[in-house]
């Protein structure tokens, strides 16, 4: 029987090693909830990098023995391939292209040909499990020439793609020396997703300009094989977050933190380590806030977390400086015995405390410079069972353009975003509600599960559709 094959850079699962054990955690990301119940069927199954170096026979064994009865199967990647693949061409070129940063790409000629390595690696380790007819969903930009490899050898397959980063402008996209690879890479795909109908203009744009293709609502004629290009954005597992922020540890949790810190109004920061994600301008933001606003001082505070995310790569790690600077010079600056401006954390934590500071906060800041979609802010919304509290969001998230009722601001207006701080805490509680309704309304809707199905059914009907084609 025909199966399902999820493809990303990324497993789902945490692996580390502690005295020479492996200990492995499922990971708790959107993409992982959502295609839970595909690759764990029968024989689906999901194939990824690990996340580590692993150089020893036996400890890749084992840990491919210990993932396969979690139907999961692992691609190695050497200390030099992560470096040139993974924070080489896929963070250090791709990631900053897609994103706007132009002036960070790096252009080297040899994370370009180890991004084709180990796409060509991932396609090798499909073909170990792949069979004619089955179904094979890759995903976003580490593997955009995976499609195009994964068809040459098997031309009855379907094969989707989604990808969840932002796609540029042609004129940012054409800087890449390797643009039309990477293109006919992508093009080896049936149906091709984008969070927004931007992304997939870009891309349809860029496919005419340096491929000379076409397309009809959204269908490319590709050496005869049609495919499909269009806009799902992602949701995420409404449910998961609505039912943690009632749970009992989330709310013990709650407690414990609300007699540390005090009474004040929290405004929340929850991102990874990122320059895409304007960590520096929303601190400069809350920092003029205080000084235009003096009876805002000890009433007050940020909360921030910062994930940390691909610390070997130079310019996160000027970033991590600059972010340690910055909320130092602030609550220098600002802070009173009893009152600290800013509570900030370079951690992760586990769901239930990140539910605790969702219900905790009187506001949310999700100010990205740049962003494919933003889960976060779904998740804020989603925590908010009480119906009360505010979302600043940036015009530049993909996930603005379904979250209408949120405040929105341009975050390179300074001015901008210190104003919506004041709004946001003096919005009436009943506009809160009513905001917060709506919201609520259409992420419960377009959650996870009706992505995946959206996906799925679109990549099947373009199959079905070329089928009937071939039979006329
Ligand atoms: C973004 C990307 C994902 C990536 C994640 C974490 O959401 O779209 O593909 O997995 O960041 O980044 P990392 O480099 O740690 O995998």
């Amino acid at each position: 029987m025909a199966k399902t094959i999820i493809v990303s850079n990324r497993l789902p699962v945490k692996i580390s090693q502690e005295n020479g054990k492996y200990n492995y955690m499922p990971s708790e990301g959107g993409l992982a909830t959502g295609l839970g119940s595909i690759y764990k069927d029968g024989d689906n199954i999901w194939i990824g990098w690990p996340g580590l170096a692993v150089s020893k026979a036996d400890h890749q064994k084992e840990i491919t023995k210990k993932l396969k009865t979690e139907s999961m199967k692992p691609v190695f990647l050497t200390n030099t391939e992560i470096e040139e693949f993974y924070e080489g061409f896929s963070n250090e070129t791709l990631w900053p292209n897609f994103h706007y940063f132009n002036q960070y790409i790096v252009f080297d000629d040899d994370m370009w040909r180890a991004y084709q390595k180990v796409n060509r690696k991932f396609a090798r380790a499909i073909a170990e499990v792949l069979e004619p007819e089955d179904t094979i969903w890759v995903h976003d930009y580490q593997l955009l020439l995976l499609p195009e490899m994964l068809r040459e050898f098997a031309p009855k397959a379907s094969i989707g793609f989604f990808l969840h980063i932002p796609f540029p402008s042609y004129e940012s996209f054409r800087l890449l020396p390797w643009r039309r690879e990477l293109l006919e890479g992508m093009l080896g795909a049936d149906f091709l997703g984008f969070h927004t109908y931007d992304d997939m203009r870009h891309f349809l744009s860029s496919v005419n300009r340096l491929a000379g293709l076409g397309n009809s609502n959204g269908m490319i004629n590709v050496d005869n094989r049609k495919v499909m290009v269009d806009a799902l954005p992602m949701g995420i597992d409404y449910d998961k977050y609505a039912e943690s922020a009632a749970a009992k540890e989330t709310l013990e949790r709650e407690a414990r933190y609300r007699e540390s810190i005090g009474a004040q109004k929290l405004i929340l920061s929850i991102d990874r380590l990122d320059y895409s994600k304007g960590i520096p301008q929303r601190l400069k933001a809350f920092e003029l806030f205080l000084e235009q606003n003096p009876d805002y001082r000890e009433k007050v505070s940020l909360l921030m977390v910062v994930v940390p995310s691909r610390d070997q790569v130079g310019k996160y790690k000027e970033l991590k400086e600059e972010i340690d600077l910055l909320v130092g010079r602030i609550n220098g600056n600002y802070s009173r015995l009893n009152w600290t401006p800013i509570h900030y954390f370079y951690r992760s934590f586990p769901l239930n405390a990140l539910s605790a500071f969702y219900r905790m906060a009187e506001v949310a800041m999700v100010t990205p410079m740049r962003d494919g979609m933003n889960l976060v802010c779904k998740e804020f919304i989603a925590s908010k069972l009480d119906k009360k509290g505010v979302l600043i969001l940036s015009e530049m998230a993909g996930a603005s353009k379904e979250l209408s009722d949120a405040i929105l601001i341009n975050p390179n207006d300074m001015g901008e975003l210190v104003n919506a701080i004041k709004t946001a805490l003096t919005m009436p509680v009943k506009k809160q509600m009513a905001n917060m309704i709506s919201m609520q309304r259409s992420l419960q809707r377009y959650n996870i599960h009706h992505w995946v199905n959206l996906f799925m059914e679109r990549l099947h009907h373009i199959k079905h559709e070329q089928k009937a084609l071939e039979t006329q």
